[in-house]
């Protein structure tokens, strides 16, 4: 991770081949037991694959107590994480822990000593890219972190190498298991969201505060690094705008399904090109609505799906389980793969270049299609008044469908793209008008 202003540290020689690369494992979850166990049950594959043998020679756990963890030997354990991350024979540190504070001064003690790091903590590189690339770039050091991003899809590995000669314009995906697992399970049943809910936590998809899941924290981190890496440009988790599932009703995944498309989480991240011929970027996530047709409507359960145009390769797509102890061992040990080759040859792994540095573009000059469902007085006129909301902020309509109520009438307006401040301020106005009763949902088309 660079930018053209800094200044690159020497390339390290290599330790020689058949030298033993020695790594710290920090945290022994779900991901960090099985990274410890396939590196033990496939030992001698990794000493091909790598050059040399990789030894675990510590576990950083908050308490080694007397918690049982089959196949570590007890004196592998340790509290003291910050202690083993600077040990002299240590030369690979994989953090698995999660959260911020604590294992951001791990890795960057880690990486100011001059160990490689793999991280899977999609919030700490989402929220420090910046401090981290630093350091890294100090020491020469490698700071890998594929697990960051839907875990065993190679997403950062395809934005950091496979498309480095390319120009990508977009990315949209369903980065989140836990949320698609809930809307396909309104859509599939007719669900409420808190029943959905309460389901994904009955069978282990939902954590028990499923806050950063459910309003789409989560998928941010994600989008932030997924843009940093296509827009050679430095995105953090603050610069995406973000909507979870939370206020999505039965109700919408209803009218959805009668209009023929399914509720998605997204994350989009896109390459915009302003009035003034300049470019900007932006990235965002929301629920959107994906016509039935499109292969990402079809992505059920908690599976992940992620699309990517670019200037030369066209449209690329990745689809598979972005989550869980195993998929993510998997995208953590191709990272230790990838670091310990460097250990034991020399060199260094191609790191996020900023040099872009395009501007991030405010989440109202994103150009968006509203699907807006609307319950409103039926009486002569109503559409008239409604319509000029919509044709004086000069937007255009492309369907409009009313259903019979009691008193009142249904009204739901696509409207073609236009600028989401725009939008904003028709829905703004339409809130405003006595003959709409209500504003049920405003929702994001996809296309
Ligand atoms: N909680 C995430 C999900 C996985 O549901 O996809 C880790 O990012």
């Amino acid at each position: 991770m660079l930018t053209s202003s800094v200044a690159q540290a020497p390339i390290r020689a290599g330790k020689g081949e058949g030298e033993t690369v020695g790594i710290a494992l920090l945290g022994f979850g779900t991901v960090g037991s099985e990274v410890f166990r396939l590196l033990q049950e496939n030992a001698d594959a990794f000493t091909h694959r790598i050059g040399g043998p990789a030894e675990v020679r510590g576990v950083a756990v908050s308490h080694v107590g007397n918690k049982p963890r089959p196949g570590v030997p007890k004196d592998l354990l340790t509290d003291d994480a910050a202690g083993l991350v600077t040990r002299d024979d240590i030369d690979l540190v994989v953090e698995v822990i999660g959260g911020i504070d604590f294992p951001r001064e791990l890795v960057l003690t880690a990486l100011n000593a001059g160990k490689s790091v793999v991280t899977a903590n999609k919030a700490l590189v989402a929220a420090r890219a910046d401090e981290l690339a630093a350091a890294a770039e100090a020491t020469g050091a490698d700071l890998y972190f594929e697990a960051a991003v839907a875990a065993a899809i190679p997403v950062v590995g395809m934005l950091r190498r496979s498309l480095a000669g390319d120009q990508v314009e977009r990315i949209s995906g369903i980065v989140n298991g836990t949320t698609n697992f809930i809307l396909d399970a309104m859509e599939a049943t007719g669900a409420s969201y808190d029943d959905a809910l309460a389901e994904a936590t009955r069978l282990g998809y939902a954590e028990a505060d499923p806050t950063a899941d459910v309003e789409g924290h989560d998928a941010a981190s994600k989008a932030a690094i997924m843009a940093s890496l296509a827009f050679h440009t430095r995105v953090n988790f603050d610069d995406v705008y973000c909507q979870g599932i939370s206020d999505i009703t039965a109700g919408d995944i209803q009218a959805a399904n009668e209009a023929g498309f399914s509720i998605k989480l997204l994350a989009i991240c896109e390459r915009l090109r302003r009035d003034d011929g300049t470019e900007a970027v932006n990235a965002r996530v929301h629920p959107a609505l994906v016509r039935k047709e499109h292969p990402m409507a079809s992505v059920s359960e908690s599976y992940n799906a992620i699309f990517v145009e670019s200037e030369a390769a066209g449209e690329l797509m990745f689809y598979g389980n972005g989550a869980g102890g195993n998929p993510t061992a998997s995208a953590v040990l191709g990272d230790v793969v990838g670091a310990a080759r460097n250990i034991v040859h020399g060199g260094r792994a191609p790191g996020e270049n900023t040099y872009a540095n395009l501007p991030i573009a405010s989440f109202g000059e994103v150009r968006t299609k509203f699907h807006i469902d609307m319950e409103v007085s039926d009486k002569l006129g109503v559409l008239k008044e409604v319509a000029g909301v919509f044709a004086r902020r000069d937007v255009s309509l492309r369907t409009v469908r009313q259903e019979d109520g009691e008193e009142t009438a249904r009204l739901i307006v696509v409207t073609h793209s236009a600028r989401e401040e725009v939008l904003e301020a028709i829905i703004d106005e339409l809130r405003a008008l006595d003959s709409v009763h209500a504003v049920h949902s405003v929702i994001r088309l996809s296309e």
